[in-house]
């Protein structure tokens, strides 16, 4: 397994569309192998394919305290959704900021496991919030897109100085 680099906010690659999986095979394992190891030594709670710059639909998500509870998805797809919640949220590729995001609090998705078994999975609070932001991520949305333009020029900046002092 391997740590893998993450793409920062406003690199251009996180805009782009992520590519369905068309076979779960070892590269897909060991992808989602190094995915996990990456957002557990970030740490984080959730890593979107997108965010390592491979362009396919792959997720993993672990929202529990103890690092017990990954999950992985392969090709997400979300069949309903209910209610609203808002909360702040953060991003591994946008580093020290948090900013609030109105979600749907329930969702029910179907995906891929490891083993290209299909499954479907009712979440929601934490769960579901975490999802929705990552499936973003395979559409190219970052989560500061969903923020005033004044907010996200403000991020921008932030960004690229922070950038620069650690560069
Ligand atoms: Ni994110």
């Amino acid at each position: 397994m391997a740590l893998l680099p993450i793409l920062r906010y406003p690199d251009e690659r996180l805009f782009r569309q992520a590519a369905p999986v068309e076979a779960v095979d070892d590269t897909i394992r060991r992808l989602a192998g190094d995915m996990a190891e990456t957002m557990y030594a970030a740490p984080g709670i959730g890593l979107a394919a997108t965010q390592v710059d491979v362009h396919l639909r792959v997720i993993v998500i672990d929202v529990t305290e103890d690092k017990s509870g990954l999950l992985v998805l392969v090709n997400p797809v979300i069949l309903s959704r209910d209610g609203e919640c808002e909360g702040d949220e953060g991003c591994l590729s946008v580093p020290g900021i948090y900013e609030s995001v109105t979600r749907s609090e329930r969702v029910r998705v179907r995906a891929l496991n490891l083993e290209g078994q299909p499954f479907e999975l009712d979440a929601e609070g934490l769960l579901a919030v975490c999802i929705q932001h990552e499936m973003d991520h395979l559409e190219g949305k970052v989560f500061v897109q969903y923020l005033s333009r004044l907010k996200q020029s403000r991020i921008r900046a932030k960004l690229a100085k922070q950038a620069r002092i650690t560069a």
